[in-house]
């Protein structure tokens, strides 16, 4: 592309796209794998995979296929009916997973919006009106009304006030805190398995097993967020394999769809207790984003992505442990499969994501001190090799 039609795009950008956040002035134009291309033909790696979303990488062919083959065939005959990617979907979902049910829709947030719907619901009936729930100290669950008021984030304790009542927020890891929440009032609690958004704080096992037990002891719903670890991202194909810790409800989305907006709310039949209109959504199942779901679901089965993202994982932290040996400002090596992150002693991130973008390289800074790395589950040596060159030479700059 030209400048000057770069310009005005950029102009027309500024001029029509709602303020929310500010963005680099950079166009993407084409994405394969683990790289995205902008308008001027600059290849960039992307460890960020649209915040963890494309799994299988930018346009994975399986994907494209079941598009082209699922829009030529049905888009969406309405939620009210049957349709056959939807049924094969749940199908794999509930045979691969501890889940009995699910309810698809689109995107994060409306997922978790519908678990603490079902948990309200669940202590309606069965718990004498127990409506709260207890969730973590900087975690993050979406951006609805709710799931705002869910999320444990300082930030947006007075934003779009007044809040959806009925939360509690405790302290991540620290199971006390969880005690103290609970009372007779308490229908779930609900986590995030890794804290993604807070910096990747993985959850103690034991501190996971603990609070089973007290669900269990209270008859209190779990509810793990899925969100971001779901969909073989911690290198299980749900991260409550790892911790060996079934939950009540799940909720699943960014992997799910592999880049396309699917999402999904799973729940154990004890728990299912919506009635006809509680719960639905002119696009919930829609065929098409059920066939995209489908597609990425196999791959991730057939391919043993799983096992690639174990490999992954052991490669990645070894050549960042050789970088954190080279430069005292990195001070922890975190995460789990391939959600990884960098804990930094300065206040450096930002700098360092902008100047890596300056060298191609997409990485993410959920905080001042986190370098956060969400790539393509499908990623090679090759392409973390890349990566960790480039991260040396900025980091050198930081010495
Ligand atoms: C753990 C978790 N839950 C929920 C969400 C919200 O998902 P969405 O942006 O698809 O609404 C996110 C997004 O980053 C997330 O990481």
């Amino acid at each position: 592309m030209e400048q000057k039609e770069f310009n005005e795009n950029i102009a027309k950008a500024k001029k029509s796209i709602m303020y929310v956040t500010d963005r680099p002035e950079i166009i993407f134009e084409k994405g394969e794998g683990s790289y995205l291309w902008d308008t001027f033909n600059n290849r960039y790696l992307d460890m960020i995979q649209g915040w963890a979303v494309c799994c299988l990488g930018h346009c994975a062919p399986v994907m494209v296929q079941a598009l082209e083959e699922q829009a030529k065939t049905l888009i969406n005959p309405s939620p009210s009916y049957y349709n056959l990617p939807a049924i094969q979907l749940a199908d794999e979902l509930v045979n691969s997973s501890c889940m009995d049910k699910v309810f698809f829709i689109n995107s994060g947030a409306e997922a978790n919006e519908g678990a603490i719907k079902l948990a309200r619901k669940y202590g309606a009936k069965y718990k004498n009106g127990a409506y709260e729930i207890i969730t973590a100290v900087n975690g993050f669950h979406g951006r609805t009304l709710a799931t705002m008021s869910a999320s444990g984030k300082e930030k947006w304790k007075d934003i779009y006030s007044p809040k959806v009542d009925g939360f509690k927020w405790a302290e991540y890891n620290d199971i006390e805190a969880i005690k103290q929440n609970i009372n007779e009032n308490t229908c779930a609690i609900m986590l995030e398995l890794v804290q993604g958004e807070a910096g990747v704080i993985v959850a103690d096992k034991e501190y996971v097993a603990e609070i089973r037990k007290l669900c269990d002891e209270n008859n209190i719903l779990l509810i793990f967020d899925e969100v971001q670890t779901g969909m073989g991202r911690t290198g299980y194909m749900f991260a409550y394999e790892y911790y060996n810790i079934e939950p009540d409800i799940m909720t699943l989305a960014k992997g799910i769809g592999g880049g396309f907006p699917l999402s999904a709310l799973l729940a154990k039949d004890a728990v299912c207790c919506f009635e006809a209109g509680d719960q639905g959504g002119t696009y919930s199942m829609t065929p098409l984003g059920c066939a995209v779901g489908l597609s990425v679901f196999k791959e991730l089965k057939n391919k043993d992505i799983c096992g690639n993202v174990q490999k992954m994982n052991e490669y990645f932290k070894g050549k960042l442990a050789m970088l954190m040996e080279k430069y005292a400002v990195m001070n922890e090596i975190r995460g789990l499969g391939l959600l990884l992150a960098i804990g930094l002693k300065e206040e450096i991130a930002v700098e360092i994501t902008k100047e890596c973008m300056d060298k191609f390289l997409l990485i993410n800074a959920p905080n001042p001190k986190t370098l956060r790395f969400m790539p393509a589950l499908n990623i090679s040596e090759k392409e973390i090799d890349e990566c960790i060159a480039i991260l040396d030479s900025v980091f050198a700059k930081h010495l």
